[in-house]
């Protein structure tokens, strides 16, 4: 078992349309959310770096899912000048060569690889050219996390078991795509948020379940509850 404490084990991905909403959404979250992941909208919308200085500021910890994809030398780069923040974790794509220049760069930041998308079912991946299944593709791209020297992996709760059987317990393995119950959206590779833990998560990314919730804060704590509840 890893030391990671039970609250930090849900990141909340902080997906809004501004800096300014994401304040508003994590005062209004309080104690019930301690770990955010800020990606490619808020990237987008200006003001990344302040909000992560002030979430630093307010105690939580972050995740910069900026899911960099590029020549190895332009990732590594890009991750040397992300280290100059404090943020906790980082994703790169999952090819060998990009992982490593990362790991290379990555100073302080734990370096997690996508292994596939979860929003990607295997007719996805056929026509993207993948003869296998998302299973054997996770699987596949998590080994070379490991070997390149990734500290973890973003996997879909149903790879999980399969990561966890053949490669042990040392990397982190995230896993988003989690929902409390059948949902009708883009995700289609989903388990709930207790299946995630026992199929071999460290920790679950949930973005729209608390977001578009009636109550989000209610939301974000009912699923803290079901985290402590599995690691009671
Ligand atoms: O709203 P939802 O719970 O689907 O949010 C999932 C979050 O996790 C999104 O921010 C998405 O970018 C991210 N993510 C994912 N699948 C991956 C890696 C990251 O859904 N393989």
């Amino acid at each position: 078992m890893k030391d990671i404490s039970v609250s930090d084990r849900l990141i909340f991905a902080l997906d809004v349309r501004s800096a300014d909403d994401a304040r508003a959404l994590v005062e209004l979250l309080g104690d019930a959310v301690s770990f955010y992941k800020i990606g490619l909208e808020l990237c987008m919308a200006g003001g990344y770096f302040e909000l992560l200085a002030w979430l630093r500021g307010q105690g939580k910890k972050v995740f910069a899912d900026l899911k960099f994809y590029d020549i190895p030398q332009t990732v590594g780069r890009a991750v040397a000048q992300l280290a100059d923040h404090d943020v906790q974790f980082c994703t790169v794509h999952g090819d060998r060569s990009i992982m490593e220049a990362a790991v290379a760069s990555r100073a302080a930041i734990n370096i997690l690889a996508v292994t596939v998308l979860t929003s990607l079912d295997e007719s996805d991946l056929r026509e993207m050219g993948y003869s296998g299944t998302p299973q054997d593709l996770a699987l596949q791209r998590a080994r070379t996390a490991l070997e390149s020297g990734c500290n973890g992996v973003i996997s879909s709760g149903l790879e999980a078991p399969t990561i966890r059987e053949h490669l042990g317990h040392d990397l982190i393995v995230v896993c988003p795509g989690v929902r409390p119950a059948a949902q009708d959206d883009d995700q289609k590779r989903v388990v709930t948020v207790e299946q995630a833990f026992l199929n071999g998560a460290d920790y679950i990314v949930v973005g729209r379940p608390i977001r578009d919730a009636e109550d989000p804060r209610a939301a974000a704590t009912q699923m803290q509850d079901a985290i402590a509840g599995v690691f009671s």
